[in-house]
Parts: C-alpha cells; structure tokens; sequence
C-alpha cells in the first residue's frame, strides 16, 4: 500500500533539497502518493491572498503527514511566519531534532549523540504581540501552559525510554522568568518522578549552551521551550557539521510534518550548493514513522557509507559535489542496499 503524504517543496533551496530527497526516497522502493502543494508563503500571498492556504492544512489533516521544505519569512515586517503556523494549527507540539556526526565531517567532538526536544507551539512564538504607537512600547507575550508544558516533556520522556536513552536535561530560564519558566521546570521536575530509569537534571539556559559547546558528549536528551530549542537547535547543528545535515521532524497526538532545522538558505537558493543531508536524514525519519523500518535503515547506512567514503560531498562539509550529484550517488547506494 503506497503512502499518501502532502509534499510542500517550500522556497529558497527547498525546491532543490526535496528534488534530492525525493530522488534517494524512489531508490528505497517503498511507494508513496505525493500531493504536492507548490503554493505557499509568498508564492501563496501572491495567488490566493495568505501565505498559508485552508487547502493545504486540509491536505495534511487528510493524509496525516507531510514532507517540507524551508519556507522563508519576511524579517521585522510582513507575514506570520507559515512554519510556525503550521505547527499550531496542526497542533505539533514536539519539534525533535537529533544532532550526531556523521563519519568524515571534521568538528571538534568526535562522540555527539543529542536529540532536543523543543516545545513547538506556545511560548515566545505564541504569536501574542502587541505593538501601542502612542507610547513606542512593543510587547512579545512567552505564554507557557501547564498542559503545553506537560506534554512535551513527557513526549520527551517516553521517547527517551522507546530508544534506550537514559538521561534528560531541561534547559530554562527559571531563575529570571519565575512564571513561565518556572512552571516548565516544575512540571519537568515532577514527570521526572515518573521515570525513574531515566536520569534527570536542568541546566539554566546561558549555561546550557556553554556546556554544550564545551561538553556536548555529556549530553543526551535535551527539552526546552520554544525560543530556546530554537536556538540550541542551531547551536548544536553547528557540533556535526552545520544545518546541511541535521534533521527534524514536528509531531502531535494526530499529525506529523517532517522538515529539517535549516531555513530556506537565499545566499546559496538556485546554486545547487545546498546539502540535501539534512532533508535526506529528515525522511529517513519520515520513513521510521511510518513504519518503513528497513528503507530507513538502508538510508542509514548508506549516507554513513558515503560520507565516510568522502568523495562525493557537498561544499558545507568540504567537498565539491552539487545538490544532485551527491543525491544520485546516495540514490544509487541505496538501490544496491535494498536490492541486496
Ligand atoms: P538558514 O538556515 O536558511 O541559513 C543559515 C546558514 O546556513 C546560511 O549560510 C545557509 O547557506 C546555510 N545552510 C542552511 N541550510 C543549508 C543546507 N541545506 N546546505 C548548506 N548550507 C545550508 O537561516 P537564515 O538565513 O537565518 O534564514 C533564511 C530564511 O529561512 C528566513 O526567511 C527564515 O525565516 C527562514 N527559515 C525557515 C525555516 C523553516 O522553513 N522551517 C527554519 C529557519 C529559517
Ligand atoms: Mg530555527
């Protein structure tokens, strides 16, 4: 039975990296019925009025997943971004996004195996903004729920227990921000009296990053709320080799969209310099989720294969090859794994 699932190829390198990833999908041989909405952000604003059109959520809500590419949001003016509507409207409260090397990318730690857990719907990206003219006063509200809270870290917890993990770190600003903050470490503090097995611990968020660029392998499951699992996010991509090769994937109780952590990247759009990597590992995701247990592993090992072949790599982790041509070297990897 082919999978249906919504394709937004998004802006930026989106087009090129899902092309790439589409490309390594076929080799796996596993089916899929693509609904592919080309139209959304600006290309969106520009036919039908809004950047993100009822038709597209309804295609996701009909086919339960959706595979994305970046799509670019104006900077200080403009559009609400679409990524973070997204998320809230389909209510995908947990934005995973594991970071481990890969063989032959040269970065300081050898030994990185991260995955964060950032909270995806509420917090400083609420979208609660007031701005009063008369008296100059911009307000950004960080709304934090208990319930909101509860949820993302006990997804956090049980995703730890389903793969083996033992520790989790919470990472806040529970010194300063008594209230919202406060409530997440408290709430952590409590769900962690539930798994026992699991090592629990909280680092104050200025420290956190110290620590990671410091001690990253001391590190294990990370959950935090939505401003700063954006930034560790990055942060931590930047310890396996930058955003062309970590991936991501924004999931709730019904619905999951597969999208790797990097933007839509203008200063390299068009040049077929992007790293498919990061889109590529996000499918391999995809593919996990939906049971494809096999074709992911054959992903696995076949990028593991190609990188530490290093011969055929894009130029963020030093090699010369295009978007495409690492694409087919992967794709054909791939096809000889499962046709093995
Ligand atoms: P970015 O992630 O697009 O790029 C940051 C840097 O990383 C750039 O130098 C870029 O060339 C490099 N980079 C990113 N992905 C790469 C890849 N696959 N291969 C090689 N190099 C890669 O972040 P930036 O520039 O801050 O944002 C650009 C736009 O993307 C903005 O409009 C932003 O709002 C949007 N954005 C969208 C996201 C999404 O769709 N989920 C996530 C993050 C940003
Ligand atoms: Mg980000």
């Amino acid at each position: 039975m082919a999978h249906h699932i919504t394709l937004l190829p998004g802006d930026g390198i989106g087009p090129e990296v899902v092309e790439a990833t589409l490309l390594v999908l076929d080799a796996t041989g596993v089916a899929f019925v693509w609904d592919r909405q080309e139209e959304v952000g600006q290309a969106a604003v520009e036919k039908y009025g809004e950047p993100l059109p009822g038709h597209i959520l309804d295609s996701i809500r009909e086919n339960k997943t959706a595979l994305k590419g970046p799509i670019t949001t104006p900077v200080g003016k403009g559009f609400r971004s679409v990524n973070v509507s997204l998320r809230q409207h389909l209510d995908l409260y947990a934005n995973v996004r594991p970071c481990s090397n890969l063989p032959g990318i040269e970065t300081p730690f050898p030994d990185v195996d991260l995955i964060i857990f950032r909270e995806n719907t509420e917090g400083l990206y609420s979208g609660i903004e007031n701005y009063d003219p008369r008296l100059e006063i911009a307000d950004s509200i960080a709304r934090i729920t208990r319930k909101g809270s509860e949820r993302i870290i006990r997804f956090c917890f049980e995703y730890a227990r389903r793969q083996g993990r033992n520790m989790v770190t919470l990472a806040h600003k529970a010194n300063i921000l008594k209230q919202s903050s406060g409530m997440f470490l408290h709430e952590g503090q409590k769900i962690a009296e539930e798994f026992p097995d699991i090592t629990f611990n909280d680092r104050i968020i200025d420290n956190m990053c110290m620590q990671l660029v410091m001690y990253p392998q001391r590190y294990d499951c990370i959950v935090t709320t939505n401003l700063f699992g954006d930034l560790l996010s990055d942060l931590a991509a930047g310890l396996v080799g930058g955003l062309g090769v970590v991936s991501g994937a924004n999931i709730g109780d019904e619905y999951a969209v597969f999208e790797a952590v990097h933007g839509s990247a203008p200063d390299i759009a068009g040049q077929g310099k992007a790293n498919p990597t990061a889109l590529i590992r996000t499918a391999e995701m995809m593919l996990r989720h939906l049971g494809e247990m096999n074709a992911a592993d054959a992903i696995r090992k076949a990028l593991r294969d190609i990188y530490s072949e290093g011969q055929t790599l894009t130029a963020d982790v030093g090699g010369q090859a295009h978007t495409m041509e690492f694409a087919d070297a992967l794709a054909k990897r791939v096809d000889t794994l499962v046709s093995a």
